[in-house]
């Protein structure tokens, strides 16, 4: 089964969010299981850095509006996995973010640097860019990625199959109607069963209209994606598809993410050993300037700060979680309005809250080992990877009942205590009242050190690994074979 999965991001070469952690993950877990498995990414600066000495597999010439294209070949640093590199220095190398300018806007070229990419994975699908290797299965990530299960649908004479993964359907890749033309696509797709969307041209359409199948990362938000609530005007469209999209839950890479080798933590330590936590959690106070507090519950935030991961739920609740004993350590960035009101509470609260406005990935491993609990009070959340991270870790998450949150931890209940399978505090409403019912719970827990430690084995007890949802995926992939 020869499989190319088609992304903008990879960790840890260009990296938004938890995209760019299953872009390396899990494309190495199925290799592990005996896939011939390729990927296709675009040649941004720090992809090119890490992939000097590559081979030109073909010198497409110009398209999309940049003189010289070209596809190079060579391998991922880390599992060495063979890796399609579009080089278009127009497009591509420039500095920001791979979807905005370092003012935060989005590349006004967007449209035609997403294009590319899929029209390239189209190509490699038809045998007419690598006469070497052909894909059997496209799979696109998100809607950078989308566009390859149009072109492949419309322009490839190819027998390969399209699987389009949504990580987060917030994100749609929406462009104007007007440079259309640019796509070179046919008429017909210009309408609402095509990529038409309310008068604009969506790139997560094509994936949701085109793909043979679609899945996205967890069981719970493939139903939510269904609804009204969370289908971000695209429920319809999801409802129409004659099949409905597959949950298949994201895994963690357990090389990166485990506290008995993290070579960023103070000590190490495992579910047996778990007084190397305690010293990460003290190594963890000092590094913050938080007060060496023993009884406080130290809550860790490691996120975008961003309306979806509901942290303005956690602001409102701050004051009273503060006066029950709670230290808050925040790291991350996004929404200004945001990053002010951490900082604010930063200054009106010092001791007990630290917070660091960037990006830091050993900083973040640092957080998830030294904290007794990590909160994801999202608002919506496809997967999310840091519940699991602090599950590992033995970091207890407090996390509302929602996408893959919901599939991920279990509340600790009178009854899923007794029965051991219990990892975690777990609210429903997404307000500041229901957060603090569950932090009080945490907090009530925590005072317990015999109930606390159960909790924390069964978190680290839990099977993360992306062998499974590699499983999962080999079965799709071979169930849309088998049909072609
Ligand atoms: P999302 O993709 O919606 O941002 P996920 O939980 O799936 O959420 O993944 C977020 C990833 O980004 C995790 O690997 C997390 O550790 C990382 N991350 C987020 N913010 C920061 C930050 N400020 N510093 C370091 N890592 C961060
Ligand atoms: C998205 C989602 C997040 C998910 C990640 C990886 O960014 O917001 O929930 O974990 O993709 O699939």
């Amino acid at each position: 089964m020869k499989v190319l999965h088609v992304a903008a991001e990879v960790f840890p070469l260009v990296k938004t969010g938890g995209l760019a952690d299953v872009v390396a993950a899990l494309p190495p877990a199925q290799a592990q299981q005996g896939a011939d498995v390729r990927l296709l990414l675009p040649g941004l600066p720090a992809v090119l850095d890490a992939v000097q000495g590559a081979r030109c597999v073909i010198d497409i010439g110009s398209c999309f509006g940049a003189m010289r294209v070209r596809l190079l070949l060579a391998r991922m640093p880390g599992h060495r996995l063979p890796v399609y590199v579009v080089d278009a220095p127009y497009l591509y190398r420039r500095g920001g973010s791979p979807y905005q300018d370092p003012q935060g806007e989005e590349w006004p070229d967007n449209l035609q640097r997403f294009a590319l990419l899929g029209w390239v994975a189209a190509h490699l699908a038809a045998e007419d860019a690598d006469p070497q290797w052909a894909p059997d299965i496209v799979h696109a990530h998100d809607w950078h990625a989308a566009m390859a299960c149009a072109y492949v649908a419309e322009h490839a004479p190819t027998r390969a199959a399209t699987v389009y993964t949504v990580h987060n359907l917030a994100f749609q890749g929406l462009f104007q109607m007007h440079d259309w033309p640019m796509l070179g696509l046919a008429s017909r797709l210009m309408s609402p069963s095509g990529l038409e969307y309310h008068g604009q041209l969506s790139f997560m359409k094509a994936g949701l209209a085109f793909a043979d199948a679609v899945t996205t990362v967890s069981p719970s938000y493939a139903r939510e994606v269904a609804t009204h609530e969370f289908g971000c005007g695209l429920d319809g469209v999801i409802r129409g598809r004659i099949e409905p999209v597959v949950g298949i839950l994201n895994g963690i890479d357990e090389a990166v993410w485990d506290p008995a080798t993290d070579p960023a933590i103070a000590q190490r330590y495992d579910a047996e050993r778990m007084d190397g936590k305690r010293a990460c959690r003290l190594a963890l106070q000092r590094e913050l300037g938080l007060d060496a507090d023993d009884d406080a519950l130290l809550v860790a935030i490691v996120s975008r700060l961003t309306s979806q991961k509901g942290l303005d739920l956690l602001l409102a609740a701050l004051p009273s979680l503060l006066a029950q004993g709670v230290q808050l350590a925040v790291q991350g960035t996004g929404e200004p309005a945001l990053e002010a009101a951490f900082r604010m509470a930063q200054q009106a609260h010092p001791g007990r809250v630290q917070v660091h406005i960037g990006y830091d990935e050993a900083r973040a491993h640092r957080l998830v080992a030294g904290a007794d609990v990590i909160a994801v009070p999202s608002r919506f959340e496809p997967c999310g990877l840091t519940q699991m991270y602090g599950l590992r870790y033995g970091t207890l998450p407090l996390v509302r009942r929602v996408g893959g949150l919901a599939d991920t931890v279990v509340d600790a209940t009178p009854e899923r205590q007794a029965d051991g399978s219990a990892t975690g505090f777990v609210f429903d409403a997404p307000s500041a009242a229901a957060l603090e019912g569950a932090a009080a719970r945490a907090l009530a827990l925590r005072r317990d050190p015999a109930r606390w430690r159960a909790l924390q084995v069964a978190a680290m007890a839990r099977e993360l690994s992306w062998a499974g949802p590699a499983r999962a995926y080999r079965a799709l992939y071979e169930r849309l074979c088998a049909a072609a």
